[in-house]
């Protein structure tokens, strides 16, 4: 690592257009990034016959989606029953392998996201009708484990509400830098913003977390570790990383052409290099297995070309 600063000393990551000191790296892949940005969700929505086997142009689109914003949305078959074991082989047609099996995650290391009658899932707001501030999933994890990839996946939409929106990390950097190169230094540093134990009962469910919100991994990706919420989150008391942390807030105020919303159908789902994301409170139906669900993979990997890999 350079002092202080999460850059790997590989090639990849020392040229990175997202190193601080790659100046004109920045500048033509920005050039790049924003001339292809999408317009609309549209160009970003890929109908696919069967989650099991993509074709070759169905892989294509979503590889492509992907490489435009980090993320894609899918749309399976009405008529298509999309259990767990469609969305893990979904997954690892796009390179999407190694599961965080986290606290709620269900034995088969994928997780339901519903209203939870259940004490210790209600402890946590995915599992709750409530709004869920801007972040990129994982935050809380260990460096080592932080999550790259996400595939969210809706089997009901709630009777209202629970709409997503979406903000590409890429484009989160663009308007950091562009604000102040120095907050993406600040926001590099090892020790930019700490998240405290998870204490439940006297009983510590996490260590504290602290790490960058900024970091390069070793072929020169971007990654964000970010939370909005102002509770069980501690920001560096740095004036640079107060600001570069107002900076972030600031963009999720303001109505964007970059932040896209939508509310998943049945049968829909995101897939994505774990961009910024954030979701609306919604009202279910009453009756027992009516309720929104949606199911949750996360892994360590990042959506991946198999094909030029080889
Ligand atoms: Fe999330």
């Amino acid at each position: 690592m350079m002092a202080g600063l999460a850059i790997p000393q590989t090639p990849a990551a020392l040229h990175s257009p997202f190193h601080p000191d790659c100046e004109q790296a920045y500048r033509d892949w920005r050039k790049g990034k924003l001339a292809d940005y999408p317009c609309s969700l549209d160009e970003l929505t890929v109908p696919i016959a069967d989650g099991r086997a993509l074709s070759a142009a169905e892989r294509r689109a979503v590889l492509g989606a992907v490489k435009r914003a980090n993320f894609a949305i899918y749309q399976l078959p009405a008529n298509q029953v999309a259990d767990k074991a469609t969305l893990r082989q979904l997954g690892r047609q796009l390179g999407l392998e190694r599961l965080d099996s986290n606290l709620c995650a269900d034995e088969d290391g994928i997780s339901s996201l519903q209203v939870a009658a259940r004490r210790r899932q209600g402890e946590y707001i995915p599992y709750t009708d409530k709004p869920l501030n801007w972040h990129t999933d994982g935050y809380y994890n260990r460096a080592e484990q932080q999550i790259r990839g996400v595939i969210l996946h809706c089997v009901r939409p709630a009777a209202s509400g629970g709409e997503n929106a979406i903000l590409d990390h890429e484009i989160a950097f663009i308007r950091l830098r562009d604000e102040n190169p120095q907050f993406v230094r600040a926001l590099m540093a090892a020790d930019a913003m700490s998240i405290p134990a998870n204490v439940q009962d006297a009983q510590q469910l996490r260590p504290e977390q602290t790490g960058p919100v900024i970091s390069i991994d070793a072929d020169g990706h971007l990654h964000l570790r970010y939370s909005a919420r102002t509770r069980n989150i501690r920001w560096k008391d740095d004036s640079t990383t107060q600001a570069a942390a107002q900076c972030l807030l600031n963009l999720f105020q303001q109505d964007s052409p970059y932040i896209f919303r939508h509310r998943l159908q049945a049968g829909q789902g995101f897939i994505s290099n774990n961009v910024l994301h954030c979701r609306s409170a919604f009202a279910d139906h009453s009756g027992a297995g009516t309720g929104r669900l949606l199911y949750r993979a996360r892994y360590f990997d990042r959506i991946r070309d198999f094909d030029r890999d080889r």
